[in-house]
C-alpha cells in the first residue's frame, strides 16, 4: 500500500485553496493585524483545512491513513527546519544574553529532533514512508527557516515558529480524534511541549526585549 508517488506531492498547489478559503475565514475570523506571521498562520491553516477536508469524504480505513501519513509528512518537515532554524540560532548567538538563550535554543533543537524521531517512527508504523528529501523541505514545513540578525529577531522568529506549530498540532490532533489513539498521543505531548517552548520564547522576549 506504500505509494512513491504519494510521499513527493504533499503539498497542493495554491489555487486548490480557494474551495476552503470561506471555511477559514468563518471561523478564522479574529482580528487578524498586519504582522506577517499572522498571514503565515491562516496560509496553514488553509493548508491544513485541505487536507483534513479529503481526508472527511473519504471512506475506509486505508484512505484515513493515507491522510495521516500525508500530515504527519508535513509535521516531520516542520520540525527538521525547526531544528535546523534553532541551531543556526545556537551556533550564531551573541551579546550578552547570549549565553542563556544560547543554551536554551540548544535545548529547543535537541527537543524538535526527538519530536521528528516520534513522527518517523510513527509514519512507518502506519505503513507509510518518512519524507527526509532536502528538496522541497522549506515548502513541506509549516514553519519556516528565518535566520534573524540579532538576538531579538531570533527568539521572534522562533516564537512565531512555535506558535505555527501549536496550531499545527492543535488541528492534527482534532483531526485524527478518536480514530487513530495512538498518533493523537504523540501529537498531544508534541503539542505539550511546543506550548512549554513558545512560553520560554516568552520569558527571554520579556527579560532581553522587555
Ligand atoms: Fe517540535
Ligand atoms: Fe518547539
Amino acid at each position: 500500500m506504500i505509494r512513491h508517488g504519494a510521499a513527493r506531492n504533499i503539498v497542493a498547489p495554491l489555487n486548490l485553496f480557494a474551495g476552503v478559503k470561506a471555511v477559514a475565514d468563518q471561523s478564522g475570523a479574529k482580528a487578524v493585524s498586519n504582522k506577517p506571521f499572522l498571514t503565515d498562520i491562516k496560509t496553514l491553516r488553509d493548508r491544513a483545512r485541505q487536507h483534513i477536508e479529503k481526508g472527511a469524504v473519504t471512506e475506509g480505513y486505508a484512505a484515513d491513513r493515507d491522510t495521516v501519513v500525508k500530515i504527519l509528512n508535513e509535521a516531520l518537515a516542520t520540525e527538521i527546519v525547526c531544528v535546523l532554524r534553532y541551531k543556526r540560532h545556537y551556533f550564531m548567538a551573541s551579546g550578552i544574553h547570549a549565553e542563556g538563550v544560547a543554551a536554551e535554543f540548544l535545548q529547543h533543537a535537541n527537543e524538535e529532533q526527538g519530536h521528528a524521531d516520534l513522527i518517523a517512527q510513527r509514519i512507518v508504523q502506519l505503513g507509510g514512508e518518512p519524507n527526509f528529501n532536502p528538496d522541497g523541505l522549506t515548502s513541506r514545513s509549516h514553519a519556516e527557516y528565518v535566520e534573524g540578525e540579532n538576538l531579538l529577531d531570533m527568539i521572534k522568529e522562533d516564537l512565531v515558529a512555535e506558535r505555527i506549530a501549536i496550531d499545527s498540532y492543535r488541528e492534527m490532533v482534532n483531526y485524527v480524534g478518536t480514530d487513530d489513539p495512538t498518533t493523537r498521543r504523540m501529537l498531544e505531548g508534541i503539542l505539550a511541549m511546543e506550548e512549554e517552548h513558545a512560553e520560554d520564547l516568552v520569558s527571554l522576549l520579556s527579560e532581553i526585549g522587555g
